[in-house]
């Protein structure tokens, strides 16, 4: 009989048809949690190597990522909390590295990591993106010159508050030929950023503090807003402040023009 052949042909293909969309389906979602998993572990491997360049890894021995205060200043330029990565050695408190906005550079916002040992001094600045003029104010990339360095092992008073300027503004650190806007921001970000750890040391260092859990941290760098347009200059720092540094502060970028 033609037609029970047709409807079990029919049946037959529907079957076929079902375990296909079936082992599909089931496939891209395996094959999406697999990715997901990827991108977390490489992006929370890329924040380390952005940590590490400030701190040494012998300079530590806990689990950076995981032992963070939320903090939320004007001196740091953040509108919304943001988590400090608290540094211990053999249980004590070693550094912290704050994450900061210098709001006035040339072309608005600067985003910068700063690490800070429990003594006051600066243990490193790294910039981790920007959108300073290539050849002009992108000389505060690591990679273009070792002027951000300058600022490792000073601290609030060395220099002392005058001398946390840049040379044209009668302060210690070195302006760029041309271009004075982007070190002056940089130089005022790391400073304020010392004088927030000066005012705050104890919360920060405390090493009782449990730790805030991943998942309170990360609600928090969701309500960010993803830097737009921003170069980015560093993978590992790009990432460690992938969400994490609001950069298109309209006020901020009003303020950023200042020649
Ligand atoms: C197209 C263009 C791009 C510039 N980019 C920067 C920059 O990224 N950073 C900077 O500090 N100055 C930059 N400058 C120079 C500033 O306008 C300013 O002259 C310089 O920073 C010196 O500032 P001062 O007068 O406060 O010393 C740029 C100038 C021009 C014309």
């Amino acid at each position: 009989m033609i037609i029970p052949e047709l409807s079990r042909s029919m049946l037959k293909n529907s079957l076929v048809l079902g375990l296909f969309a079936i082992v599909t389906v089931g496939g891209v979602t395996l094959l999406q949690q697999f990715t997901a998993e990827r991108i977390q572990a490489s992006e929370r491997a890329a924040q380390l190597r952005a940590l590490n360049e400030i701190l040494p890894r012998d300079s530590y021995d806990n689990q950076l990522l995981d032992s963070s205060v939320l903090v939320q200043d004007p001196l740091l330029g953040t509108r919304q909390p943001m988590p400090a990565y608290v540094a211990m050695k053999n249980g004590q408190p070693s550094a912290v590295i704050l994450q900061t906005i210098a709001p006035d550079g040339y072309s608005g916002a600067i985003q910068l990591l700063i690490g800070v040992q429990a003594d006051g001094r600066v243990a490193g600045v790294r910039v981790v993106a920007h959108r300073e003029t290539p050849g002009l104010g992108d000389r505060i990339e690591l990679a273009k010159s070792s002027w951000i360095r300058s600022f490792e092992n000073r601290s609030l008073s060395d220099p002392d508050a005058s001398g946390w300027a840049v040379k044209k503004d009668r302060g210690e650190f070195d302006q760029f030929a041309g271009a004075t806007i982007t070190p002056r921001a940089v130089v005022g970000a790391v400073h304020r950023a010392l004088q927030y750890f000066a005012a705050h040391k104890q919360e920060l260092l405390a090493a009782d503090r449990a730790p805030i859990a991943a998942e309170a941290a990360e609600a928090a760098l969701e309500d960010e807003v993803e830097p737009d347009e921003v170069t980015t200059h560093s993978r590992a720092g790009a990432a460690a402040t992938r969400d994490t540094l609001q950069t298109n502060d309209p006020q901020a970028e009003q303020e950023g023009r200042t020649q």
